[in-house]
């Protein structure tokens, strides 16, 4: 996906969901796809981070901070936050929720002043750069300071566009054997992920049979509106080819067999 689109994506969940948090949650079994349930699911998922950091008071940085609402919650709770985002829309936010120093650039690009006892990357890690993550994490993390990734990665042997998001696994455990960081904690959240895409296969499913409805209804009241909508549908059959092959990308099943969703704690040397 390209930024744009991930950016565009981003804003759907913040807009028109009215999302905070921009990221899967964790979901427990058999839980009914509503949005309060997305909402708590993803309550949890920040509970899961919050229960593998140190003690308050200590110095964190949330990379690709989205709309600032875990480094709020962690302000509450008595940590000291930097953000860090690309994003234009989070400068704003993030002043709004957080009220702390915020980073407005890739992390490849990052140049900490001071290092941290925390670097937190929550979805955000897939977006950078694995040739570089390393060296500037390196720089901005303090002797035994803690370094908390919850992300999807790739599966090996994956193909096609569902391969394109998230780093490869293999690539990533490469990356950090080579880094000056060892893994202390693991667990595997794939299957507490998957009803979030679930919850947004049913939300296009049904934005699809209210269109589709509609579209019956103008072929049997007006001759003339219903060519207009041929043509336009004609003129978006491109965009409208792609979003079907996009569609791959909100399958669970597709999700499980390509992805795994994991969260990790490392610690620096
Ligand atoms: C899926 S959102 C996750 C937001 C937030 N951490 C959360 O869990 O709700 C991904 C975030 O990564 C940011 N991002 C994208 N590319 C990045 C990069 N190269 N370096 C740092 N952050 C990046 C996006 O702007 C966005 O804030």
């Amino acid at each position: 996906m390209s930024s744009k689109q991930d950016s565009r994506a981003l804003r759907f969940y913040s807009d028109v969901l009215g999302l905070e948090h921009l990221h899967y949650g964790l979901w427990e079994t058999q839980e009914e796809l509503t949005l309060a349930n997305l909402k708590a699911a993803q309550a949890r998922y920040q509970q899961a981070i919050i229960d593998l950091l140190p003690p308050p008071p200590v110095r964190i940085l949330d990379v690709g901070c989205g709309t600032g609402e875990l480094s709020k919650a962690l302000k509450a709770i008595g940590y000291e936050m930097e953000g860090l985002s690309p994003d234009i829309n989070h400068l704003d936010s993030y002043a709004e929720k957080v009220g702390q120093a915020f980073h407005h650039c890739v992390f490849e690009d990052f140049e900490p002043q001071e290092k941290f006892d925390v670097v937190i990357m929550s979805e955000s890690c897939q977006y950078i750069a694995l040739d570089r993550l390393f060296d500037v994490l390196s720089r901005s993390m303090k002797d035994k300071a803690v370094w908390i990734v919850a992300d999807y990665f790739v599966k090996d042997g994956t193909r096609g566009i569902i391969a394109k998001s998230g780093h490869s696994y293999t690539e990533f455990q490469r990356a950090v054997a080579a880094s000056p960081v060892t893994m202390d904690y693991d667990r595997d959240i794939t299957e507490a992920v998957l009803p979030t895409l679930d919850f947004a296969d049913n939300l296009v499913a049904r934005g699809e049979l209210a269109l589709s409805m509609l579209k019956q209804r103008i072929d049997q009241r007006s001759f003339i509106l219903s060519k207009i909508v041929n043509f336009i549908l004609w003129l978006a059959r491109k965009e409208i080819k792609k979003l079907d092959e996009n569609r791959i990308l909100i399958d669970s099943a597709a999700f499980k067999e390509a992805k795994t969703y994991r969260l990790m704690r490392f610690v620096r040397d």
